[in-house]
């Protein structure tokens, strides 16, 4: 696990950049965090990374965005109740795109119907207003590979 400090939105922004640039297909975010500390803001930032150039927004009222970048991007917002349920009963697996990164806010919800394998990144509040911290972890097989380049990429924002 690393733990992280932010203490701007673009400084969330250009950490989930980083992550971005070691995207691979088939990957799955998971975002965690309660509501305001910034999973839309990582997903922004995180497409900024692949090129994206389309503005990104919550997608608090559609199930899913997809955007284009390098990879395309997928993007989930499970709050709403209807989200989940959709997402359960349409099954994950058709909406994870084998060419495509994913990123799933509130993925911690419903982690029982995803794919053991993702990168999972919690945010939290901490003590100003525009300070966060951030810890990822990967479960499954497809993240310790990148392991070393994923604690390079992080370095500038890694809290001891
Ligand atoms: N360090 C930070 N990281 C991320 N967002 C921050 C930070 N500081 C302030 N913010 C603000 O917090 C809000 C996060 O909103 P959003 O990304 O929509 O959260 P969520 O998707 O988790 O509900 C934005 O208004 C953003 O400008
Ligand atoms: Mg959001």
């Amino acid at each position: 696990m690393i733990t992280m400090a932010t203490t701007s939105v673009d400084d969330t922004r250009a950490l989930a950049a980083g992550i971005a640039g070691l995207a691979e297909p088939g990957d799955l975010i998971v975002l965690a965090g309660d509501l305001g500390t910034g999973k839309t803001a990582f997903a922004q930032g995180f497409a900024q990374g692949l090129g994206v150039e389309e503005p990104v927004t919550s997608p608090a009222f559609v199930l899913v965005r997809t955007y284009e970048g390098r990879l395309p991007m997928v993007h989930l917002d499970v709050y709403r109740l209807d989200h989940m349920q959709e997402l359960v009963d349409l099954g994950i697996s058709e909406l994870l795109d084998e060419g495509a990164v994913t990123l799933v806010e509130w993925g911690d919800a419903v982690a029982p119907a995803l794919p053991a394998d993702f990168l999972e990144v919690r945010l939290e509040s901490a003590e100003a207003p525009d300070d966060r911290v951030l810890t990822v972890r990967s479960v499954g097989p497809g993240w310790p590979p990148r392991a070393d380049a994923l604690r390079r990429a992080l370095a500038p924002w890694t809290v001891a």
